[in-house]
């Protein structure tokens, strides 16, 4: 609260947004906007914009994750998270869609100032490498070119660079984060894991039993609908019928192995397991009233990543329209490497899952629904 008998001057939209130092902050290599080519200024202006964007969704993600560290997550810390990872989409959204005004730069006119800028690049963003050290990608999916990754081709700049060294320290202490459990995907992974299933809860007696009957339940009714599918396609005479039979028992077999979480290192198999198998009763029984904000903060999860892929497509098709397929001002080979990265998926179990779901008359029916019903006073 401001005291009203102060005399300190009240705050004005210029200072409070401290606009005179943001709007001195656009003029590139040569330092003064006197020196910028025609279109650099947009260019400029849309990197900044991008990278203050980022700011804000690495504060979001902080605030989701920060919610989610706990051995347990009280109820109403769902919705809080999912507020904070629905802005996360929204601006991501909202970023895809500025690509447009980026492609009003014509590729002749960018290629006027491209050489002043190389070998600088977007590869260099270090909020984009703290933003994927914070959503849980792991360093085996990092793309690299060359010789090179991001993370390495950062540091060594850093070397040289006082703003990038400071920059370099932030993704470092996200990385130690991460290491120490502070990824989305990881928080995730250990709630899932504690999602009651048919009213069980691990450190319940006999949860692992309710989780493997729920499982091999589960199991039994997809390999049933996936014959029939099988079947069904087999007579429709459209591959031979031999084949068609081998792909749905490999389905099948996938799902079996993805339950057991056999890909998983035995320290982490447990968690892994519970996880995913809560992962499916939620997918799975998502009417259940007590599902519903468990329910609401996967498909938040799910639609985030869907953004972030889209952004990066997103890019790599704008990049094709505006440099082909040049090799990048950071020396990579271009369009070709912004599609590899647009592969990989961060919060796997969470699309894996969708392989695996039964139309809802299939679904094996819950065992005490009763548990998952509000409380009434
Ligand atoms: C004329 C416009 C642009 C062109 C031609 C362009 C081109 C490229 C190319 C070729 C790369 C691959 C690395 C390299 O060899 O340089 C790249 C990476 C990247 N660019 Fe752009 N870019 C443009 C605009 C933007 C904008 C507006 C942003 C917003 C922040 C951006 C962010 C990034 C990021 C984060 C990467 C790293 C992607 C990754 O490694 O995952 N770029 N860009």
């Amino acid at each position: 609260m401001s005291d009203p008998t102060s005399t300190a001057p009240l705050p004005n939209y210029w200072d409070y947004l401290q606009l005179e130092s943001l709007l001195s902050l656009q003029g590139g290599v040569d330092g003064g906007e006197e020196a910028l080519v025609a279109d650099e200024l947009l260019f400029i202006i849309i990197h900044q914009t991008y990278e203050l964007w980022f700011k804000m969704v690495l504060r979001e993600l902080r605030e989701a994750i920060g919610a989610f560290r706990t051995a347990r997550v009280p109820e109403e810390t769902v919705p809080h998270a999912v507020h904070h990872l629905r802005r996360v989409s929204t601006i991501l959204r909202h970023a895809v869609a500025q690509f447009e005004v980026m492609e009003t730069l014509t590729p002749q006119d960018f290629l006027g100032f491209r050489d002043k800028l190389a070998p600088a690049s977007g590869f260099q963003s270090h909020q984009m490498r703290e933003l994927e050290i914070l959503l849980g990608l792991r360093a085996s999916q990092r793309e690299t070119y060359g010789q090179t990754d991001a993370l390495a081709h950062i540091r060594e700049l850093a070397k040289n660079s006082p703003g990038g060294a400071s920059a370099w320290g932030r993704v470092l202490a996200a990385s130690a984060a991460a290491d120490e459990g502070g990824t989305l995907r990881r928080v995730v992974r250990d709630w899932l894991s504690r999602t009651p299933i048919d009213g069980s809860s691990p450190g319940d007696a006999g949860d692992e039993a309710v989780v493997a009957t729920f499982v091999t339940g589960y199991l039994r009714a997809l390999e049933g609908w996936q014959e029939e599918q099988a079947e069904r396609l087999a007579s429709a005479g459209i591959a031979p019928p031999d084949a068609i039979r081998e792909k749905f028992a490999a389905a099948t077999a996938g799902a079996r192995a993805f339950l057991g979480a056999e890909d998983v290192g035995e320290a982490m198999r447990p968690t892994a397991r519970r996880a995913r198998a809560g992962l499916l009763y939620i997918e799975s029984h998502r009417q259940l009233p007590l599902l519903a904000w468990p329910r609401l903060l996967v498909d938040t999860v799910v639609e985030l990543e869907e953004q972030l892929v889209l952004w990066r497509n997103r890019h790599a098709r704008m990049v094709e329209r505006i440099i082909g397929r040049r090799v990048g001002t950071g020396g990579s080979s271009g369009v070709e490497y912004l599609d590899r990265t647009t592969h990989a998926r961060i919060f796997t179990d969470l699309w894996t899952v969708r392989t695996l779901l039964l139309p809802k008359d299939r679904v094996p029916p819950a065992r005490n629904e009763a548990f998952y019903r509000f409380a009434t006073p």
